[in-house]
């Protein structure tokens, strides 16, 4: 049994996933209202949220599978792209657990994991395949060969395809994250109401912020008063376009890579629209589309795993990479060892809620915020 553990941005997830890669629970407490007055994620209240969420989602997710710890094998834990100090929540509880119990810890990569998402349906999809993955951080295509490793194509030149939806979202007044919102209210809404520009970035490459601009300026020469009448035909001129240029990226790496199949993940692939347009395409779950703990397991489930010692602390790997300065390495490490010190001595189930006011020390580098915590 392997129990996975997510939190590289503003969802707290575990889940329990059989040996085989079968789902038996998925627990995900989302930050989406915590940051909402922002208009977008704030990493020092998702650090600390994340301490406060970690062991209860933790304990949740065992009691929905109807397991122990005792009966787990291995733990799986993102080990980035991320927030640095949300992803040290995770990574330092899923260390205390994998200490405690002597188990062996696989660190996962989290594109990998959204990509693994796909294994999880009830119809699974076997590689190889075009996997277009677009989220809030990311929009990428990827060839996708064989189980547990891709080759990327193209990526974005500015803004990810799910940040792209927000800030339109944000543009009509639809809260954050917008992404679901304007999915919404597009179904109200004309297509081809507006003309906004497809994309066209060299290459296999995306580009979203000429879309964005066009939107701004749509929504800024409106006679006064008309944004409510012409919202939603807004929201759906302005969706048609971004689904267009993923539909038409996706279909030219495919045919380009001579790979038959399309699949789509990440939490744009929750979109109706794009569904709509890539009808042979294969989608993730709908429930496993945005960060969640179950893909995380998923790639355990063939992946190398490690013993986990103390020597695996992020925060010498981070010292070496850096070489921030001895106080706040000192810091970071203090905290580090400390959590999955005590942690451990509780089983991996002690509370995470006395370290909050370390969370101040722990996220508040945001320098470090730019480098993936590594893996040493
Ligand atoms: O995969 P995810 O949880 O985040 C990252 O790993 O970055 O995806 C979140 C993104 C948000 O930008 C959200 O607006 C977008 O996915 N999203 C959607 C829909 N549901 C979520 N975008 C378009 N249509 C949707 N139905
Ligand atoms: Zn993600």
């Amino acid at each position: 049994m392997i129990l996975g553990i997510e939190s590289s941005c503003d969802e707290t997830a575990a889940a329990v996933v059989t040996g085989d890669g079968r789902l038996l629970s998925s627990v995900v407490a989302s930050q989406d209202e915590l940051h909402a007055r922002y208009g977008g994620v704030v990493p020092e209240i998702a650090s600390r949220r994340h301490l406060e969420l970690v062991s209860p989602v933790v304990r949740q997710a065992l009691s929905e599978a109807g397991v122990d710890l005792a009966s787990i094998g291995r733990v799986a834990v993102t080990r980035g792209p991320g927030l640095i100090g949300a992803l040290l929540v995770g990574l330092s509880a899923a260390k205390a657990i994998a200490y405690s119990r002597r188990l062996p810890l696989v660190p996962v990569d989290h594109l990998q994991g959204h990509v693994a998402s796909l294994y999880l349906g009830d119809e699974q999809v076997e590689p190889p395949f075009l996997c277009l993955l677009a989220s809030g951080g990311h929009t990428l295509l990827l060839a996708v060969r064989e189980r547990g490793s891709y080759e990327r194509l193209g990526s974005t030149l500015d803004d990810a395809a799910g940040e792209a939806f927000d800030k339109g979202a944000r543009l009509l007044g639809l809260g954050y994250p917008g992404g679901a919102a304007i999915d919404r209210l597009a179904r109200d809404g004309d297509p081809t109401a507006f003309a906004f520009p497809v994309a066209r970035a060299p290459g296999l490459d995306f580009s979203f912020s000429g879309v964005k601009t066009a939107l701004l300026y749509a929504v800024r020469d409106l006679p006064e008063g008309e944004l409510d009448a012409r919202r939603a035909d807004l929201a759906a001129s302005y969706q048609h376009a971004l689904v267009q240029a993923l539909v038409q990226r996706a279909r030219r790496a495919a045919a380009g890579e001579r790979l038959q199949r399309i699949a789509v993940v990440g939490g744009v692939a929750a979109n109706s629209a794009l569904r709509a347009a890539l009808p042979d395409a294969a989608f993730a779950p709908l429930s496993l589309c945005t960060d969640n703990a179950a893909m995380i397991a998923a790639v355990a489930v063939a992946a190398a795993a490690r013993r986990f010692s103390l020597r695996h602390l992020d925060s010498c790997a981070v010292m070496r990479c850096l070489g921030l300065p001895q106080r706040r390495i000192f810091a970071l490490f203090a905290l580090e060892f400390a959590i999955v010190g005590v942690a451990a001595c509780a089983d991996g189930e002690a509370s995470f809620l006395c370290w909050r006011h370390g969370s101040a020390s722990l996220s508040a580098d945001r320098r470090v915020c730019r480098s993936e915590i590594s893996w040493q």
